[in-house]
């Protein structure tokens, strides 16, 4: 787990490679495997792997998304609020779970925030989403998760550059 921390960077660069229908079942299975509070589980996944439908989130706000168009499959996380006071963590959790599976197979990944972001219309981002995926009005779109294989080398950031000072014990000092 450790390793994985070190080696996980975000990435935005995919090569064409398809992710094999294996990887995206065990993908599906740990995002199904996060835990939740009380165990309420208010979270849906979208996997997608749509180019036209990847075309189209990749604008679900005019910053941050744009590498999901050549991304070979995005999972959306959305959530019914109503099944849970804090499906914001639920949802948090479940992303990054499926950013460190990703990581775990040996592919990229990005997260890309929809909750509180603005298509160009100004909609919210959210209503994009739900109307590109027909999501009913109910569910809130929390994040996407772009994947694939990685087209890029980012290095680990170096052990000496962790900010340190940000972890304190017993009292904050
Ligand atoms: C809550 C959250 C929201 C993020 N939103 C976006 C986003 O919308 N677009 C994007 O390209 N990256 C997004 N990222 C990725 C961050 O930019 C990235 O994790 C950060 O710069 C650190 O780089 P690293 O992941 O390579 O360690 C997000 C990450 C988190 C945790």
């Amino acid at each position: 787990m450790l390793d994985l921390t070190r080696n996980r960077r975000s990435t935005r660069k995919f090569t064409d490679r398809n992710v094999p229908g294996e990887l995206v079942a065990l993908l599906q299975e740990a995002a199904l495997r996060s835990p939740t509070s009380k165990n309420n589980r208010p979270w849906e996944f979208i996997f997608v792997d749509d180019s036209e439908l990847l075309n189209r989130l990749s604008e679900c706000k005019p910053h941050g998304a744009s590498f999901l168009k050549h991304a070979p499959l995005a999972v959306v996380i959305a959530a019914d609020a109503s099944k849970s006071d804090v499906w914001v963590e639920d949802c948090a959790i479940a992303a990054i779970t499926l950013q460190y599976a990703a990581q775990s197979f040996d592919l990229g990944s990005c997260w890309v925030q929809v909750r509180k972001r603005q298509h160009e219309s100004g909609e919210p981002a959210e209503d994009a989403v739900k109307k590109i995926l027909g999501l009913p009005q109910s569910l809130r779109v929390a994040s996407i998760i772009g994947i694939g294989y990685r087209a890029e080398h980012r290095s680990p950031v170096p052990a000496e550059k962790l900010e340190t000072h940000k972890i304190h014990f017993n009292r904050y000092q």
